[in-house]
């Protein structure tokens, strides 16, 4: 497995790597949800490409970019163990060089659930995702139905501007008591993880109520609401019943939908959501 940092070590490198490549975008920290995409490339492509990069520009001013954890060596064991070909840690100076000034938006897809809460975060996921793209060419791109706007967001990117590139997405992976995997669970203190246990109880719970017949958009969103509340710990930023491709919140009876939540949990926000009617 080669590592690099520099674009002049990355070209030489890349050159080398046989077609069909998948690349696997993170911010480190890794866990069984990014190595789930790792598998996935793996069996899909040739060649493997990790990029691990904590991209400061998707991070608002009062958010956790100093904090967000970091361990380069544990992930760089991990991705060898699972048969990565090349990991990419660019340098902030390459990747956002003196005088930056060129950004990548997307436009009504990026306005509700995250980009209303966090202002600027999908600019600089876009911006950030298309310099991996024109760096790296990869025939595929893998990315967490977890980040359930993210994927739409650069769905509709990859699609405006053309890029020759599949965006495949993987299901979310839950530790054994439901709460889906992030880098920032281990933020939580004791009570606050097990009380976080309520973001799939919630959703799972609407899941069923949607199996059972009720489809109605606003009952749903009701009856997430109504169990995250019940817990003391969870500060519930919002729940959304939005369509899957324009994100528009939806009312009254639906045939499918996305489920979302964000919810805090002290300091720490927690996202998860579900599909609905796929
Ligand atoms: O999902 C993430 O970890 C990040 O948003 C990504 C796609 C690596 C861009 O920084």
């Amino acid at each position: 497995m080669d590592v690099v940092h520099s674009f002049s070590d990355l070209r030489r490198i890349r050159s080398s790597l046989s077609s069909p490549i998948g690349l696997v975008p993170t911010m480190g920290f890794l866990h069984e949800g990014h190595l789930s995409l790792v598998d996935l490339a793996r069996d899909q492509n040739s060649s493997v490409i990790t990029t691990i990069y904590v991209n400061p520009t998707q991070f608002g001013p009062h958010e956790d970019l100093e904090a967000y954890p970091r361990d380069i060596p544990r992930d760089l064991n991990l991705l060898e163990e699972r048969g990565v070909d090349l990991v990419w840690i660019p340098n902030n100076e390459d990747m956002y060089p003196p005088g930056f000034q060129t950004w990548v938006t997307v436009d009504d897809v990026t306005k509700p659930l995250e980009g209303n809460m966090r202002p600027g975060h999908f600019r600089g996921v876009t911006t950030i995702v298309a310099k991996l793209f024109i760096a790296l060419q990869p025939d595929k791109a893998y990315f967490g139905q977890k980040d359930a706007q993210q994927v739409v967001v650069l769905r509709r990117m990859v699609k405006d501007l053309n890029f020759p590139i599949e965006i495949v997405v993987a299901p979310i992976i839950r530790e054994p008591d439901g709460l889906a995997m992030s880098s920032r669970n281990v933020y939580l203190n004791t009570s606050e993880r097990q009380a976080a246990t309520v973001l799939s109880k919630a959703l799972k719970t609407a899941e069923e109520a949607f199996a059972d017949g009720n489809h109605d958009a606003d009952q749903l969103r009701g009856l997430v609401s109504r169990i995250i509340t019940s817990e003391s710990l969870a500060d519930l930023q919002y729940v959304s019943c939005a369509d899957m491709e324009t994100l528009d919140e939806l009312t009254g009876e639906i045939s499918s939908g996305l489920l979302s939540l964000a919810v805090y949990f002290g300091k720490t926000r927690l996202i998860d959501n579900i599909l609905l009617g796929v």
